[in-house]
């Protein structure tokens, strides 16, 4: 296990009702700006009990509406003038990923002098970053307690992810009661990309990592269990609880202090959605199977293998044949959650590719199995 230093500084306000917390916004100043997506939490209701909460004691509250999925940098830099023309003391995201992470990036933007695509660029040039607060409404990316943003600029096909800890949230609020509206697509793609997070961390050549591997097991098995109970009733507060306390648990660090290696499948996607603008989960649903078989050989077989054993219950003894059944049974789950299986399916063909590889290589090298351009245009060309 390597060195860490473990900072978890997210307060978490878990379950029915906890919205009322946002009185607790007050702590950072009077004036919020709620950032939130295309309409859904008008819709559910979350928006009349944010704002309720929020104005009961006294907060005024601006709006940024308009989040789309793969966020814009175009519409962080209307956030951010609004930061600054009206004072704002602090970002509330109401929504998905999208929006919280277009919420961190204007956090931080607001309090750069320049302009917030170079942050993306450079993360080492944020330095602070208004307090940022979110109500969680789709259990998927970990935002809502991680240091992460993912910006998109389509006007030059990129979509960067950068960290910074002071992209933090101060606070989350996570009631599962409002993600009883996800529709099926956005609930099975919200499970892969845990699923993917938890991968991503779980695959690592740091040795001796046996707490991390066995939180991931679990996490794993959880959203295995719960995903397929989420689609068939929506509205079930046990699977909707669990799925979106494994979101957040994939990637608040927990699984990744100690276990560090940089991610790969993430980065492959990343370029998938920057060119093609597809719901993030529904691409890693695709790559993850042929990444799996792609980096399976003798040397990686064992852990595979484990995976498999302890997370599907494959009974095999040999390493290669418990690993092979481990990786079909993760293209099964994901294609039994309505996930697609080929870039085929979803449009995708092969003019890209070399563009795509050249641009995340990079991100590629100290993986667990580190890809070059050549492997990653395979890959691409494996999941058509
Ligand atoms: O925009 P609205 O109307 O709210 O609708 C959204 C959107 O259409 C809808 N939705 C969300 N909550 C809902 C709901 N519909 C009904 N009821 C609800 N309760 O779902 C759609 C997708 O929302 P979005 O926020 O885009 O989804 P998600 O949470 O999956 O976020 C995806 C983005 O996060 C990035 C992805 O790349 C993508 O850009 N990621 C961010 C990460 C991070 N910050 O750590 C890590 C991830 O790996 C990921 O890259
Ligand atoms: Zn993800």
């Amino acid at each position: 296990m390597n060195n860490f230093t473990y900072s978890i500084p997210t307060v978490i306000h878990f379950g029915k009702g906890q919205i009322s917390h946002l009185s607790e916004l007050k702590e950072s100043g009077s004036r919020v700006l709620m950032v939130y997506g295309g309409g859904s939490i008008k819709r559910n209701g979350v928006y009349n009990a944010a704002v309720k909460y929020m104005t009961e004691v006294g907060l005024t509250v601006f709006e940024l509406p308009g989040v789309t999925p793969n966020p814009r940098i175009q519409l962080v830099r209307q956030g951010i003038d609004i930061c600054r023309r009206e004072d704002i003391d602090m970002v509330l995201a109401v929504g998905g990923g999208s929006s919280i992470d277009c919420a961190k990036l204007i956090a931080a933007g607001t309090l750069y002098d320049g302009d917030p695509w170079e942050l993306m660029k450079d993360s080492s040039l944020i330095k602070a970053a208004l307090p940022i607060y979110c109500v969680l409404t789709l259990a998927a990316t970990g935002s809502e307690m991680d240091n992460s943003t993912v910006i998109s600029d389509p006007t030059l096909n990129a979509k960067l992810d950068i960290c910074s800890d002071y992209l933090k949230p101060k606070t989350a609020i996570l009631d599962p009661e409002y993600t009883f509206t996800v529709p099926k697509n956005q609930t099975a793609a919200g499970a892969v990309d845990i699923m993917s997070h938890i991968f991503e961390s779980y695959f690592t050549n740091v040795k001796g990592c046996a707490v991390q591997k066995h939180i991931a097991e679990a996490l794993l098995k959880t959203v295995i269990e719960n995903a397929p109970k989420a689609l068939a009733d929506p509205e079930s507060y046990e699977a909707r609880s669990n799925l979106m306390w494994c979101s957040s648990l994939a990637l608040n660090g927990i699984l990744s202090y100690g276990a560090e290696v940089a991610w790969c499948v993430h980065p492959i996607e990343h370029e998938l959605s920057a060119f093609y603008d597809i719901t993030h989960g529904m691409g890693l649903a695709i790559l993850t199977p042929v990444w799996m078989r792609y980096v399976l050989n003798e040397g990686t077989s064992h852990d595979f293998a484990e995976y498999g054993r302890n997370v599907w219950n494959i009974g095999e003894t040999d390493d290669m044949k418990a690993a092979e059944a481990a990786i079909d049974k993760t293209a099964e789950f994901f294609a039994s959650l309505g996930m697609p299986k080929t870039l085929t399916e979803i449009g995708i063909d092969d003019r890209h590719f070399e563009e795509m590889a050249k641009k995340c290589v990079s991100f590629c090298e100290g993986c667990y199995v580190p890809l070059t351009e050549k492997d990653i245009i395979s890959i691409y060309k494996k999941a058509l």
